[in-house]
């Protein structure tokens, strides 16, 4: 089985698998967070080197409040929870979106465990939090302007190797496989830019119930995916 070296995650459907049950959506949302769990265990397993999970995006702001908030301290608890795992499997935890837009004991308990876990080098875990791909690209591009008003750099050398370093995702390679899972088949400003040659698949099972089997099955279709990158499939060497 081939393994991607980046996969992506778009963790869609909480809401709607706890309205099937008739409970409360956060209800979703908690079971979301063991799927997590057990996502990243496997992912860590198999040697996938680079898991990037959307976990909230910056339209997710404008949901009810408590729900927003519930979220969060969901998020802050996963955190702790999840602290000595990662030390033990040697995770490094990352973050892309704005972090700052986070509750400050949120943005404190992340910075933390950045700091923590940043000399673990056997995977890295990326959460997407208060994340936008446009406002990346806004927030990148307004950058990348300043560097050329203060004279640091000229037009010219803006090239895409520039842009993608200086994306959120700087440290990262553009994900091999995306999965969005819940059966919706759209990006919901998920990793626009990065996303230019990643295959994907969408998965019908609510995120809950998005398993090991679930992921191994995806990564048996990825498998037999010929990534051409606009060429013949005769110029393309097969991977392995
Ligand atoms: C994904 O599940 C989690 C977040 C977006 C935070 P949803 O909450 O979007 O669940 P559905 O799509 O409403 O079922
Ligand atoms: C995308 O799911 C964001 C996350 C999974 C965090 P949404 O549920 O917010 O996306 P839409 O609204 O269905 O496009
Ligand atoms: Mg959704």
């Amino acid at each position: 089985m081939r393994i991607p070296q980046h996969l992506a995650i778009i963790m869609d459907g909480n809401g709607r698998w706890a309205e099937q049950r008739r409970l409360p959506r956060i209800a979703g949302h908690r079971r979301g967070v063991e799927a997590v769990h057990e996502i990243v265990t496997v992912c860590r397993e198999i040697g996938v080197g680079n898991l990037t999970l959307y976990a909230f995006s910056s339209e997710n702001w404008g949901r009810p409040d408590d729900e927003v908030s519930a979220l969060m301290s969901l998020l802050s608890h996963y955190l702790r929870g999840e602290l000595k795992t990662m030390l033990d499997n040697r995770i490094r935890l990352n973050v892309i979106g704005q972090i700052d837009r986070l509750p400050a004991n949120v943005a404190a308990v992340l910075r933390e465990t950045i700091a923590k876990t940043a000399d673990n080098s056997e995977m890295t875990l990326t959460l997407a939090l208060s994340y936008g791909a446009r406002d990346e690209i806004v927030r990148t591009v307004r950058k990348l302007a300043n560097k050329v008003a203060v004279g640091e750099i000229t037009p010219e050398d803006i090239d895409e190797t520039m842009l993608s370093a200086a994306l959120d995702t700087g440290m990262l390679p553009d994900p091999d496989l995306l999965i969005r899972t819940s059966g919706e088949m759209r990006i919901s400003n998920f990793l626009l830019w990065q996303l230019a040659y990643t295959e994907l698949i969408f998965s019908d099972l609510f995120w809950p119930d998005f398993d090991r089997k679930a992921l191994l099955d995806c990564l048996k279709e990825f498998s037999c995916r010929q990534r051409r990158f606009g060429l013949t499939g005769a110029q393309v060497k097969p991977e392995k």
